[in-house]
Formats: C-alpha cells, structure tokens, sequence
C-alpha cells in the first residue's frame, strides 16, 4: 500500500513548504482542483524541483461529454503526471473514449474512475444515485474494469467488493482516510490506515490529518511505518 498526500494548502508557499519537509519520503503527491486552478502546470513543475522522483495524482475529476474528456486526457499526457481520474458516471462510452486515446502513446499515467465520493451519506447518495453506495459502487468498478481504466477511487469500505467483481490487480484507491481517528471533517465514510490494509487498498490518501498537523513530518512518519 503507498501513501498519497493531498496538497490542498490555501496557498502555492504552503504546499511548497510542505512538500519541501517531506521530500525524502517515498510518497505520491495528489495535486487537486483547488491548487491545480490556482497554480497550474507551474506547480507541477515546482514540485518534480524539488524532487524529480515524486509520483504525481492530478485529481481534476474529469466528468463531460466523451470526446471533451478524451480531448482532456490528451492535455494530460503533455503535464507529465503518473495518475489522473475521471469520473466513472460520465459512463462506459467516455471511459472507453479516454483509454483509446491514450492509445498512441508507448506509457501512460495510472487512470482511476471516481465511484462514490467519499463525503457522501447513504442518504445522500441515494438522493442522487437511486442505488445504495456499496451497490452503485460495484457497479462503477465494472463499468471501469470493462472500460480499460486501471481501478478507482473509493472508500475503504468498498476496496475488498470492488477487488471481488473486478480483478485483484485492478487498483484501488481511498481519500477519507484519518491515520489515527482524527476529526473527520466533511468525509462521511472514514477509515484509519489498519483498516486500509486490512481491506487490500492500494493507495491512501491523507490531507488534513497530515497537513493540519503541528508537525507533519511526525505524522507522516508514522503513518508509512504503519503501512
Ligand atoms: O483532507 P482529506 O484527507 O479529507 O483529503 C482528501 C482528499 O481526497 C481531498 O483532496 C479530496 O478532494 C480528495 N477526494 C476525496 N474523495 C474522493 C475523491 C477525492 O476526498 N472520492
């Protein structure tokens, strides 16, 4: 299992000291819609500066119409990341449309298909969804796996279902990890890194608990040795 760490500081300095703390530690880094729109490919940049072995997840969520999110994807391959996502609701037509573009192209980055957000309440995602998330969940995964994409993004909780109607090389991915029981602020459906691992989840994501920390360094630390 590897951790990835979310750069969501309020500020392009900020992640920067962040990452400039954690640079000797073997850890992707997920460069998400808040620093993605505020700093752009620059931060990208920024980042393999400080360490050119840093693995980068850029987490823009793609959702629209097949050819847009193809044309997206296309872009992608030009920022030169290692892991990008969709949404696996824009359906099995735009997933298919993104892998055959990429096609062309000797390597690609890992593709991950977005299944159920992890802030979303049973309720709520019913509300939207019409199906339970462990239901709806399983069913994004196969539209995923059937698509080509090389797994997804979901919560602990669905990791071992999803690896079940999937493969267990088809990878999964948990945000709304707190390592060790902290305060979960809008994440509903929260796991710590036991749990993870127990669930055969491939990578976690942890943000606030690490870069909210006195010393997130400390935290950090302790989470890989749990891994
Ligand atoms: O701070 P926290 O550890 O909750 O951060 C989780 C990160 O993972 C955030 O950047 C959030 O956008 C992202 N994410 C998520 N749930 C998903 C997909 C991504 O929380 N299903």
């Amino acid at each position: 299992m590897e951790l990835c760490v979310a750069l969501d500081l309020p500020t392009k300095e900020e992640n920067l000291n962040l990452i400039r703390m954690i640079k000797d530690y073997d850890v992707w880094l997920k460069v998400g819609l808040r620093s993605y729109i505020r700093d752009g490919e620059n931060f990208l940049k920024d980042i393999k500066k400080i360490n050119p072995d840093f693995k980068i997840f850029l987490d823009l969520k793609l959702y629209d119409i097949p050819n847009t999110m193809a044309d997206a994807a296309e872009s992608i391959m030009g920022l030169n990341v290692d892991m990008f996502n969709v949404h696996a609701s824009a359906g099995k037509t735009a997933m298919c449309e993104v892998m055959k573009r990429l096609q062309k192209y000797d390597t690609r980055p890992i593709v991950l298909a977005v299944t159920a957000l992890t802030s979303f309440s049973e309720d709520e995602f019913s509300e939207v969804y019409e199906k339970s998330i462990s239901e709806k969940a399983d069913q994004f995964a196969k539209d995923a796996y059937d698509s080509g994409l090389d797994g997804v993004v979901c919560s602990a909780f669905e990791s071992e279902s999803i690896k079940s109607v999937t493969s267990k090389q088809f990878m999964t991915l948990t945000p709304g990890i707190r390592p060790f029981g902290e305060d979960a602020g809008d994440q509903k459906r929260v796991a710590d890194v036991a749990f993870a691992k127990n669930s055969l989840v491939d990578f976690i994501v942890v943000g606030r608990p690490i870069y909210n920390a006195k010393n997130p360094e400390e935290v950090l630390k302790r989470i890989l040795e749990t891994l």
